[in-house]
């Protein structure tokens, strides 16, 4: 039997384990899924320890997403990133992925809209850093718009000047630009918290339109007042439960080599939101 798990601290309500193991069951994988809750800063030591206990893979959550680059070796995609949410142990050393940023491309492609022009990222933290990356690296022009301005100023700069498959077409705004940057934007992502258990969006109302798909990467609720405003614009809007799902969807394929079976996977994650 394969172990498969989660750091992160805390897990206690995390939706993988029934995720994965809906997974495991339709395609027969002799295989389990289990939480692990390290002390904070023990993120390295912990995926150490994993690789001597033969754990066949990993996920990493908030707060060790960036600790364990110490211990893997990040694929160019997580690099760039600089953060890793899932690692593969077949590998010696153990490979550091980051499957937020190719899931959040699959939930598009699912919905079938391909990540083209330009898109507006909301938040540059470790979910606004993947978004953007993911984006840019699907070739999108990406502007991403922070309440701290300097953090979305200075990842767009690192991200421009990176060598690493060239440099990316990302510029940096506070939240004061989004009506200005809404408005040309084929494509939006709040990778912020605001949403989350309140009725709250990050995005002047009066700025989407029809010719917008917007994800949320909030997921509780589902219905966020961001997605609510985005339908009231005629925009096409996507729940954070997608992102979840794939983000999930890609990890399994890495670990296993087989094709998901993302029906069941989703049902799993849906039934519990
Ligand atoms: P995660 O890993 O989930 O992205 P994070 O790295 O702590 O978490 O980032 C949280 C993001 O939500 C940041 O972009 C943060 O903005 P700051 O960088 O200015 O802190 C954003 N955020 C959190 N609360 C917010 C609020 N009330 N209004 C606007 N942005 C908020």
């Amino acid at each position: 039997m394969d172990v498969y798990g989660l750091i992160g601290n805390p897990v206690d309500h995390s939706l993988s384990p029934p995720m994965h193991e809906a997974g495991y069951e339709r395609l027969g994988v002799d295989a389990r899924y289990v939480t692990f809750e390290p002390p904070k800063g023990e993120g390295a030591a912990a995926v150490e320890s994993a690789t001597r206990l033969g754990v066949a893979g990993l996920n990493v959550t908030i707060p060790f997403k960036q600790d364990v680059l110490a211990a893997v070796e990040p694929d160019a995609l997580a690099t760039r990133i600089g953060a890793v949410n899932t690692v593969d142990f077949s590998t010696d050393p153990p490979t550091g992925y980051n499957t937020d940023a190719t899931g959040l491309v699959r939930a598009f492609e699912h919905h079938d809209v391909s990540p083209a022009g330009q898109a507006v990222v909301v938040g540059a933290g470790g979910a606004g850093r993947a978004a953007t990356v993911g984006l840019a690296t699907e070739g999108m022009t990406v502007a991403v718009a922070n309440r701290t301005v300097d953090k979305a100023e200075s990842l767009a700069a690192t991200l421009r000047t990176s060598q690493a498959d060239g440099p990316m077409d990302v510029q940096g705004y506070g939240l004061d630009m989004l009506a200005d940057l809404v408005p040309d934007a084929d494509v939006l992502v709040n990778a912020t918290s605001v949403g989350m258990e309140e009725d709250r969006s990050p995005v002047p109302p009066g700025a989407l339109h029809g010719d917008l798909t917007v994800l949320d990467a909030v997921y509780t609720p589902l219905e966020t007042r961001l997605l609510r405003d985005a339908r009231d614009a005629g925009a096409r809007t996507i729940d954070g439960a997608w992102m979840l799902l794939y983000q999930g969807v890609e990890a399994f394929e890495r670990w296993t080599g087989q094709d998901a079976p993302v029906g069941a996977m989703n049902e799993a994650l849906r039934t519990r939101l």
